[in-house]
């Protein structure tokens, strides 16, 4: 399975912050941003993995990660997204990469404690359709939240003012190749932009849509609220850990 980090954007509720630099070079307590999502991928074993950015400071993603060998990888790939389309928008961007494939998409501003190499393996044993993580949160509303009907899914609302439910659906989605096609028949929301949840609705409403519920912590950082629990987040799982801090990988426990 290939993957595909998808930080592009503007970033334009953490500005000033995202005035001169992208939103996933920012700090997340010992390292930037970018780091967590590509080291989440690795550690579910994939390591065919492409970041889509955009923006005026796309080639500091280049000297950033290089050929992604502080992540044991041979290479990175990379796209270049014209504007701020949407989520959906950057996603279509790794059409040619995925070839076929199956891929595990993951925001660039989400960071996780656990591991998704579970939801990664039963996906893969799942063949075709999609699968999404979910995570009980507080703040659902500030989410795409997910209706469920027994252990069925049953449509997914973009930030609603109500929510149906306290499951957010996290920045990590598993998609088959018709993912492609399904972007193509989408129209812009009302903020404009090609919604990542009217893709999750594509494949609910064509009976193909799993999920699975997410272990342990899960924050995204694309408010400065969010930003800095994600630091301290992260700050508190190095220090419960037995052994000092890595330096010289860049890791999630
Ligand atoms: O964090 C999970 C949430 O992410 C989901 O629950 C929502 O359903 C989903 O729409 C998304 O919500 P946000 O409104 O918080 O997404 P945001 O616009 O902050 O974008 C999240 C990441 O997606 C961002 O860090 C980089 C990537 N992105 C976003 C846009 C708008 C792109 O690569 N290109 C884009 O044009």
């Amino acid at each position: 399975m290939k993957g595909v980090v998808l930080a592009g954007g503007t970033g334009s509720r953490l500005f000033p912050l995202t005035k001169i630099t992208n939103k996933h070079l920012l700090p997340i307590y010992d390292k930037p941003m970018v780091y967590y999502p590509i080291q989440t991928l690795v550690d579910a074993g994939i390591r065919d993995i492409m970041i889509v950015t955009g923006g005026r400071n796309a080639g500091d993603f280049l000297r950033l990660l290089g050929n992604g060998k502080e992540f044991g990888l041979a290479h990175l790939n990379y796209a270049y997204q014209e504007g701020e389309g949407g989520i959906a928008e950057a996603l279509a961007l790794a059409e040619h990469f995925a070839d076929g494939d199956q891929i595990c998409i993951i925001l660039g501003d989400n960071l996780i404690e656990g591991s998704i190499r579970h939801a990664v393996e039963d996906f893969a044993a799942q063949q075709r359709g999609a699968r999404i993580l979910l995570k009980q949160v507080p703040d659902a509303e500030r989410f795409g939240v997910a209706e469920l009907r027994g252990d069925r899914i049953v449509g997914i609302e973009e930030k609603p003012q109500k929510p149906k439910s306290n499951c957010a659906v996290t920045g990590i989605y598993l998609y088959d190749a018709t993912v492609f096609e399904k972007i193509r028949t989408l129209v812009p929301s009302a903020r404009g932009e090609l919604e990542i949840t009217d893709v999750n609705n594509a494949y609910i409403r064509e009976g193909t849509m799993t999920f699975s519920y997410l272990e342990g912590w899960w924050t995204d950082a694309g408010t400065f609220e969010s930003l800095l629990r994600a630091s301290n987040l992260v700050a508190r799982s190095r220090t419960t850990e037995d052994r000092p801090s890595p330096t010289s990988e860049a890791g999630i426990p």
